[in-house]
């Protein structure tokens, strides 16, 4: 029995490659150092959705078509939105997503691409009191998602800085929610039951969850010189620290290179932001040094979130946002992953050993 499946190969895959121990990150044969920074996320949904739908347009004609399916969707499903904004906004996105009719085609795929795009600003800004701003379907996806935010266009470099997150989460392996969606994908439900059930997943604390307390965490540590003495009370108290640590990789998660870079030219423009990176890097190097300490047979360092969460607050994203922007980037991969589990793979199906009573020890 292996309890959480650690080392089982359960798919065989085009998508992308985790390397743990180089600490490589392979999509679609590009290396991320290679991607992200120099791909649009349009371009790189046309990678992670090549050989799985028929009548995949060239990219230009994708990111066209990627626009009307936002217009699309803030008129079909923005108007649920008023209804559901207390809800927290993962929970919000999947109740609203769910609306959509399943399909294994295209469109629907498309649909479930803007989806997340189109109603996370819509629902932080119903939550903040203000108006949903309605999509440009001309615009660059990460530009047009600010603007939807922001009321109006964004700075060039915070567009980049969005480009290169969306693209750099865009696919990662067999992670929880990625397996989760290629398991639904196996029963041929359909691509809306497969996408509303990897962000189920996507939500705990030990998946995409983590970014928000990353900030609760930097914001109980408040200054460099106190981050020590507070890293050891939590881990003290039974407690993991959020931003750190993988199942995979045993080295530097090499997204979370990708997204400093992207942070560091943000705080070139912002002193709030230079100031949250000097207190983030006094932070990692403390709790790097002190896990290693503490955990000497199990490598921890930072993972994916721990930069994402400052590239999120930096660009404006409220921290109870933070999964369903990460749900922006993941969707193209778990539609690719889910199209090539529907074309190509059987029916997940793995044994349980039952540890109960059998019928002749029950009272
Ligand atoms: N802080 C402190 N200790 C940790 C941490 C951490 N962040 N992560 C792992 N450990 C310790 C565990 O306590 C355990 O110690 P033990 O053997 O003495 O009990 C040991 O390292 C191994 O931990 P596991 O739980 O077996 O590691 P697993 O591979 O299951 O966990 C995970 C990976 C869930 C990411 C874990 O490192 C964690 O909880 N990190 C914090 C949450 C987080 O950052 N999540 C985002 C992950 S990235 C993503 O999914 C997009």
């Amino acid at each position: 029995m292996n309890n959480g499946l650690d080392d089982v190969v359960a798919a065989e895959t085009v998508m992308s490659d985790v390397d743990g121990l180089a600490g490589r990150l392979i999509i679609r044969g590009y290396s991320l150092d290679d991607l992200a920074g120099s791909r649009s996320y349009e371009e790189v949904i046309g990678l992670l959705l090549a050989g799985f739908f028929e009548d995949l347009p060239p990219e230009r004609e994708l990111a066209a078509r990627l626009g009307v399916a936002r217009a699309e969707i803030f008129e079909t499903l923005v108007p649920f939105a008023a209804a559901l904004h207390r809800l927290p906004v993962t929970d919000a996105l999947r109740a609203a997503m769910a609306r959509l009719a399943d399909g294994e085609d295209l469109a629907t795929a498309l649909r479930l691409i803007a989806a997340p795009a189109v109603l996370v600003p819509a629902f932080i800004r119903l939550r903040q009191g203000e108006p949903a701003v309605a999509p440009r379907p001309a615009n660059g996806h990460a530009a047009d998602i600010l603007r939807m935010l922001h009321g109006a266009p964004a700075a060039p470099e915070a567009t980049k800085a969005l480009d290169t997150y969306l693209v750099t989460v865009s696919d990662h392996g067999l992670n929880a929610s990625t397996f989760t969606a290629r398991v639904v994908a196996s029963t041929h439900a359909g691509l809306v039951s497969s996408i509303l059930a990897a962000l189920g997943a996507l939500k705990g604390p030990l998946h995409g969850g983590a970014p928000g307390p990353v900030l609760d965490m930097l914001d109980g540590i408040g200054a460099p010189g106190e981050a020590e003495a507070w890293l050891e009370a939590t881990l003290d108290k039974g407690e993991r620290l959020m931003g750190f640590g993988h199942r995979i990789y045993r080295v530097r998660d090499p997204r979370a290179e990708a997204l400093k870079g992207s942070v560091r030219a943000l705080a070139a423009g912002g002193q709030q932001t230079a100031g949250r990176l000097v207190l983030a890097e006094s932070v990692e190097a403390a709790a790097t040094c002190i896990l290693a300490r503490r955990k000497p047979d199990r490598p921890l360092q930072i993972n994916v979130e721990f930069y994402t969460a400052l590239l999120l607050e930096a660009l404006g994203f409220p921290r109870e946002s933070f999964t369903g922007v990460f749900a922006m980037g993941r969707v193209a991969g778990w539609i690719g992953h889910s199209r090539e589990q529907a074309l190509y793979g059987r029916l997940i199906r793995p044994q349980s050993r039952y540890v109960g009573p059998r019928p002749d020890q029950a009272a």
